[in-house]
């Protein structure tokens, strides 16, 4: 049964020498049951002409906002409506940039922004283009909005140099995009996650808490809707929107946050807590605001309760996979985590003034009872989609073990 069968696709082409397989990536979505309509932007048309894209899409195509009879058999406003996914092959830098910005200063651009239907985008330039830190930052920003990336691939370039900035093959990219929805590994399962930092109040004004920002939590709860779930996300108070399909749950302090987990646990086959909650708690939080007096202070602090440890604990328990945010002898660390609180895996990273928390990359190391994998580094978007794609091998490696 092809996977994007009915799919509205609105592929968006730029000006970049990876063009030339843009016509074969429209052949391999209609391929898979999808309906393709292709917007050209002005350098796109110098690579390819429009007459390949029409050919291989049986629909014209358009390259700019100001085609009249175009806009009258269908606008710019109902083509964005159309979509049920707008693809971006090959996504230039200088594409990425316009979008980050916000800008509609062509028809593609425009729809970008006039669209409500997920954005996926394949970028696909130089090496250094793809390192420089403007890119990063474009492509950092795109994915805290939402924006899905695939790729780029690793190679030799049309420019003779060798390095990350391929566009993906046509084969690659739809396999990717064929992935997600009813068809994915965890359709018709319940996920849930926990994300962000929790809040321990002191009085009505101050709170203990930590650098938690939620983004990569969120993106474990994205990338399991993609891949088909129902995801529950447990959040401590984060300034982030609700990743697509997601349903979120507020929760402000460790006591909130575990009352919270174990009333969405019931029927969940998953639960991921990277969530940083706090140890401690003050024993007395004061009703009024405390006034400062001579002296020091002392603070007395209670435990918390071990939201994850306690889903481990449980009698019906999902598969549990926790995180270990370590600054140091990170792997051996989590290793003791992964024992201590009896988890099936755990992802670690390393935090600290310039990694792990608030940032819109990380690097993980996921590692379960008898293995390990280097997830590598990159935006967590990224990262999460392969955090979820291990996980998903590891419950099938766990459920045959126990069936046998
Ligand atoms: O939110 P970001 O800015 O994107 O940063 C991401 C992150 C660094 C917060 C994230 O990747 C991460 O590491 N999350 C776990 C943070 C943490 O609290 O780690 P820990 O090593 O202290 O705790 C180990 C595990 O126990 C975690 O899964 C944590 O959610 C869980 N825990 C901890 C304490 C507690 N009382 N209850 C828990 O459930």
């Amino acid at each position: 049964m092809p996977t994007l069968t009915g799919k509205h696709v609105l592929l968006g082409v730029t000006g970049g020498i990876a063009a030339y397989k843009s016509p074969d990536l429209v052949r391999r979505l209609r391929a898979q049951g999808a309906e393709v309509r292709v917007v050209l932007t002005p350098s796109a048309a110098r690579f390819v002409t429009p007459l390949t894209f029409q050919a291989v899409s049986g629909h014209p195509v358009r390259d700019g906002l100001w085609d009249a009879s175009a806009e009258a058999s269908m606008s710019h406003i109902e083509l964005a409506r159309w979509a049920d996914l707008v693809l971006v092959a090959p996504a230039t830098a200088g594409f990425l940039a316009r979008l980050a910005a916000g800008m509609a200063d062509d028809l593609l651009t425009t729809l970008c922004l006039a669209t409500g239907a997920p954005i996926v985008v394949a970028p696909a330039m130089n090496r250094l283009m793809w390192g420089n830190p403007a890119t990063r930052d474009n492509v950092a920003r795109l994915a805290a909005r939402g924006v899905r990336l695939l790729g780029p691939g690793s190679g030799e370039q049309a420019c003779g140099e060798t390095g990350e900035g391929r566009m993906l093959e046509p084969q690659e990219i739809v396999a990717a995009l064929a992935l997600p929805g009813a068809e994915g590994p965890l359709a018709g399962r319940k996920v849930v996650v926990t994300a962000g930092p929790t809040r321990e109040a002191l009085d009505p004004v101050r709170y203990l808490t930590n650098r938690s920002s939620g983004k990569m939590g969120y993106a474990v709860a994205a990338a399991a809707a993609r891949a088909g779930a129902e995801v529950a996300l447990v959040s401590g108070p984060v300034d982030l929107p609700a990743p697509p399909g997601v349903r979120v749950v507020p929760a402000d302090t460790a006591e909130a946050m575990r009352a919270a987990v174990q009333a969405e646990l019931p029927g969940a086959a998953l639960f991921v807590g990277a969530a940083a909650v706090a140890d401690y708690r003050p024993a007395h939080p004061a009703a009024q605001k405390i006034k400062k007096k001579a002296g020091a202070m002392t603070l007395e602090l209670v435990r918390n309760p071990d939201i994850l440890a306690e889903v481990a604990a449980s009698a019906a328990r999902p598969f549990v996979v926790g995180f270990a945010a370590e600054t140091n002898d990170v792997e051996a660390n989590a290793r003791l985590k992964l024992e201590a609180k009896k988890l099936d895996l755990i992802a670690a990273n390393r935090v600290g003034a310039d990694c792990g928390f608030d940032r819109e990359d990380n690097a993980l190391v996921a590692l379960w009872a008898d293995g390990r994998k280097d997830l590598g580094g990159g935006v967590k978007a990224e990262l999460a989609d392969r955090l979820i794609g291990l996980i998903v091998e590891r419950m099938r490696a766990s459920h045959q073990a126990q069936d046998s």
